[in-house]
């Protein structure tokens, strides 16, 4: 998909996301107290740096499962039609279960996937995404856990893609385009 030439200044660095995770697993860890369990469900592809960081900072026993969804596919735009491309592997009914998100932009997705996985009876159900743009939201729903809220900004890095570019990046910068006219 050709592109407008683009250059990605620094939003978020690796350090301060890394504290932030600390400070959130903490939280989890205390809001989970007495599981015997924890279903990590991981939310493909954004979530995949967060959800291998989030996890390493929980002390407790965890299960990892993973779902994929897509409702941008290649675009800027939500399609507003969430797509499940990949189920869960395991069963979650009576389960204590945390599903981890790279952002929450329109809310599409998050509304979608939690309306799904409460279709199958968890114990309980808990939603953490790592970036929230609330100027953004078309449908009311917000995640138990956020590490940062966000302006309106084009966003990449630490799992997050610009047309599958640039997930790889390990803090979130933001899309600066340069052949804007400045005037
Ligand atoms: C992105 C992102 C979130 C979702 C948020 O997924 O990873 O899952 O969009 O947008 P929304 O709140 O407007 O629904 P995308 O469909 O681009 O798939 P990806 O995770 O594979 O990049």
């Amino acid at each position: 998909m050709p592109h407008r030439p683009y250059v990605i200044d620094k939003l978020i660095s690796a350090k301060t996301i890394a504290a932030r995770i600390e400070d959130l697993a903490r939280e989890i860890e205390t809001s989970y107290a007495g599981c015997e369990r924890l279903i990590v469900v991981g939310l493909l592809r954004g979530s995949f740096v967060f959800i291998a960081d989030l996890v390493r900072e929980i002390d407790m026993n965890i299960e990892v499962d993973f779902l994929e969804a897509s409702s941008y596919g290649d675009s800027t735009e939500s399609s507003k039609e969430v797509r499940i491309l990949k189920d869960l592997r395991g069963k979650i009914g009576g389960k204590d279960v945390l599903l981890v998100e790279d952002i929450v932009d329109t809310g599409f997705t998050l509304k979608h996937v939690t309306a799904l996985l409460e279709s199958r009876k968890p114990r309980q159900l808990k939603t953490i995404a790592l970036l929230d743009k609330p100027s953004r939201r078309e449908v009311d729903i917000k995640a138990n856990w956020t590490g940062f809220e966000i302006p309106d900004e084009f966003v990449v890095g630490y799992g997050i893609d610009f047309a599958q570019r640039n997930r790889n990046l390990p803090f979130i910068g933001k899309v600066r385009f340069t052949d804007e006219d400045p005037c």
